[in-house]
């Protein structure tokens, strides 16, 4: 690639929104590198700033816009700046990102990350604004819409990833299932599934450079279909695929659509063993009712059918689920329906929002968002009361048993005390087990990426807390050793 800086030029880059901008971020700054650029974690030393956005709800883009806001007055200071918003914000507000921060240089949707470093180096040069985005839903064929997001899928850097056994793998991206209350089929573009011999082999070269475990993305990710060489892949045949791959521990992917949550595919969970038992599949609501105005395309009798298939077929699988309360019109009764499928499908976690209304979007246009703010936010926190409760409850279920965790490296409060590095012979760790339950238990940082074993002694609504099983094993000498797994 065209190394068009001589002397390192400085970026720096904040995410918000999901995994998928996680993995975009990565991407994204993996090429910039390539293009003679570090990274820095001081906004002022940068000579380029990249915004990666999310629209989900509106208290992400207001966070933007008042950080974009702050930049106004710190560009000044360096005019050389470029200023880049770049992901779902760009793709959904466009040139209005320009109108409310004149100060931003380019705008960049989520189908043109590709071009970022090109179009960097024109803004320092030209110092012309420049727009890059997607087509609309409705402004083409759906053929012509598609081609205008292309999956950005570049060669990986290695160091770029948070940690160096963990990895992303997009699947698919866009998504068709148009949910009432939802920008992302605005945003991401119309669902597109990558071919399996792409990300078979995109997981090879991860594993060649000791990724241990793989997430696979999408949207609605069991919803992922490709036909290649004449076979149709379907996620329980993309898992088959994958899963021998050498130096590959633990395979996962979110999110789940509960209509697509099928047979084959949970078999294929319960029959690989590297396929974590754990589901995340958001019900969003508990209301018929509120299930159609939504368009969520499910009863809630073919959720509870749901379950019990996941039950049955996969016995001990974790599952996790998103809700939004005070969507419009729902009533207290609505609500407790909501709370109601909490107690019956006890979830491990789930992700509780608030309804925010989105411009573009079908309840935008056609219903009234008429459940007041405090409505809303006694309702969140009702149900954020009933869920934490579910999950201390199935979380001391745990206590005094033996689960198998990946390391996953010094616990959050290790780096924040700063009293542990990787050389220190001790410290506190974390990980997770099988079923996607975070551990967190004291041991040499090297373990980071292994497989080990951890007997629970306590537990949080969040956390399990144990300690590294020692074995007495019979060594051939007839001297007992014991060993750290
Ligand atoms: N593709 C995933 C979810 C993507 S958005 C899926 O279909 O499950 C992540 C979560 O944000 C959603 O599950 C939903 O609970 C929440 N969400 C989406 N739009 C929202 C809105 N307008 N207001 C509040 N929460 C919203
Ligand atoms: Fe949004 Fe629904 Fe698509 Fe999920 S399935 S991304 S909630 S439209
Ligand atoms: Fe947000 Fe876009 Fe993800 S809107 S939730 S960053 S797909």
């Amino acid at each position: 690639m065209n190394q068009t800086n001589e002397h390192n030029q400085k970026l720096y880059i904040e995410t918000v929104g999901c995994q998928m901008n996680v993995l975009d971020s990565e991407l994204v700054v993996g090429a910039m590198r390539q293009h003679g650029y570090e990274l820095t974690e001081d906004i002022k030393q940068a000579d380029t700033v990249l915004l990666n956005t999310c629209s989900v709800r509106e208290h992400a883009e207001h966070k933007i816009y008042s950080q974009l806001g702050r930049m106004k007055f710190s560009k000044r200071d360096r005019p050389n700046q470029v200023i880049g918003v770049m992901g779902c914000m760009a793709q959904k507000d466009q040139d209005l990102i320009f109108k409310k921060a004149p100060h931003v240089d380019i705008v960049v949707g989520t189908g043109q990350l590709g071009e970022i470093p090109q179009l960097v180096d024109e803004a320092r040069s030209n110092r012309e604004r420049s727009l890059a985005v997607s087509l609309g839903r409705r402004d083409g064929s759906r053929n012509e819409v598609a081609d205008s997001f292309e999956s950005y899928d570049p060669l990986r850097d290695p160091e770029m990833r948070p940690s160096p056994f963990q990895a992303y793998v997009r699947i698919m991206i866009g998504c068709d299932k148009f949910c009432t209350y939802c920008v992302v089929p605005t945003t991401r573009g119309p669902e597109q599934s990558r071919p399996p011999s792409h990300i078979a082999s995109e997981v090879r070269t991860l594993a060649a450079q000791g990724v241990k475990e793989v997430t696979l993305l999408g949207q609605t990710v069991n919803s992922y279909k490709h036909t290649e060489n004449g076979q149709l892949y379907r996620l329980s045949e993309l898992l088959q695929l994958i899963h021998d791959t050498d130096g590959i521990d633990r395979i996962k992917f979110v999110t789940n659509y509960p209509r697509d949550m099928t047979v084959d595919l949970l078999e294929a969970v319960r029959d690989l063993p590297k396929v974590a038992r754990y589901l995340h599949v958001p019900a969003q609501s508990g209301c018929d009712d509120v299930l159609k105005r939504m368009k969520r395309g499910y009863t809630i009798k073919d959720y509870r059918e749901m379950m019990e298939r996941i039950n049955s077929i996969v016995p001990g699988c974790a599952v996790s689920s998103d809700f939004i309360v005070g969507f419009c019109d729902e009533t207290d009764e609505s609500f407790e329906q909501s709370m109601e499928l909490i107690r019956e499908c006890r979830f491990k976690n789930s992700f509780i929002f608030k309804y925010s209304e989105r411009p573009g979007t079908k309840a935008n246009e056609r219903m009234p968002d008429n459940i007041p703010e405090n409505v809303k936010r006694e309702r969140n926190n009702a149900m954020l009361d009933l869920q934490n409760a579910i999950s201390e409850e199935d979380n001391a279920e745990f206590v005094g048993r033996e689960v198998e965790v990946l390391v996953e490296g010094l616990s959050k409060q290790a780096i924040k005390s700063g009293d542990a590095d990787e050389n220190a012979l001790k410290a506190q760790l974390v990980g997770r087990t099988d079923c996607d339950r975070i551990v967190v238990f004291e041991g040499n940082p090297r373990l980071a990426g292994s497989l080990t074993h951890v007997d629970v002694h306590d537990c949080t609504a969040t956390t399990l807390i144990g300690s590294i099983v020692t074995r007495q094993i019979q060594h051939g000498s007839g001297e007992l050793l014991p060993i750290l797994s």
